[in-house]
């Protein structure tokens, strides 16, 4: 069975969908985790983000493994590496590059071939897995979702400031929902759900029951 929950940055996909995954005993797979490594990987080469087949080139070459907890590039464990406020920011380069994208949905399909998953992000239920048993778009108001990502860079001992990681945000969600390919979009079959003010632990509950619904 393959469950999609996609939505905008800050809605509290990530870990409602790898609890979801836990208690289902699904696997787990977080596809902005990859374009967030593509994306360390080209600001570690120093690539031209101007110049997209640059980028696609070094993104042939990189082997990432991902497990329900972590991501390895070539091999090392990129996992904090890739949260970073600078790599955050520079994954739009990944994401908006078309190339990049189709060998990341080949991945991310490879990945689903004989398991259950439940997969993260913003494409899965519209490009990756249109036909997906269960499809939740899930998402949550702008300030909600930017107090949110601060607590969690703060956390993370970098120096932010609410304003900016919300002005960020509407960039970052614009440019998600303009892109060409892949953008940000709830498919027809989706299901909504808007967890402002829900615990984290009512979001996984409420996530848990559609999925049951689906089963057979
Ligand atoms: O969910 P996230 O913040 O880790 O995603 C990082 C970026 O990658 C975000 O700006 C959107 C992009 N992304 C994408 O274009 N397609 C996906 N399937 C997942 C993420």
């Amino acid at each position: 069975m393959i469950v999609t929950i996609d939505g905008p940055a800050g809605a509290g996909k990530s870990s409602a969908a790898r609890r979801l995954a836990r208690r289902l005993g699904f696997s787990f797979l977080d596809t902005g985790a990859m374009y967030r490594a593509v994306a360390l990987a080209g600001r570690r080469q120093g690539v031209d983000w101007e110049n997209p087949p640059e980028l696609s080139a070094l993104a042939a070459g990189l082997r990432l493994e991902l497990t329900d907890d972590r991501i390895f590039m070539n091999g090392e464990d990129v996992t904090e590496a890739i949260r970073t406020l600078e790599i955050t920011t520079l994954t739009q380069f990944a994401a908006d590059n078309e190339a990049v994208r189709r060998r990341l949905i080949d991945q991310q399909r490879k990945f689903a071939e004989g398991r259950n998953i439940v997969t993260e992000g913003r494409d899965q239920a519209t490009v990756v897995f249109p036909h997906a048993e269960c499809k939740i778009f899930l998402t949550a108001s702008e300030e909600e979702r930017a107090r949110r990502r601060f607590q969690d860079l703060l956390a993370r001992g970098e120096e932010v400031d609410l304003e900016e990681v919300l002005k960020k945000q509407r960039v970052r969600d614009q440019r998600d929902v303009e892109r060409q390919f892949g953008g940000l979009a709830k498919a027809a079959d989706s299901i909504e759900m808007v967890t402002d003010g829900l615990s984290p632990e009512q979001v996984v509950d409420r996530l848990e029951e559609i999925v049951r619904a689906h089963q057979h």
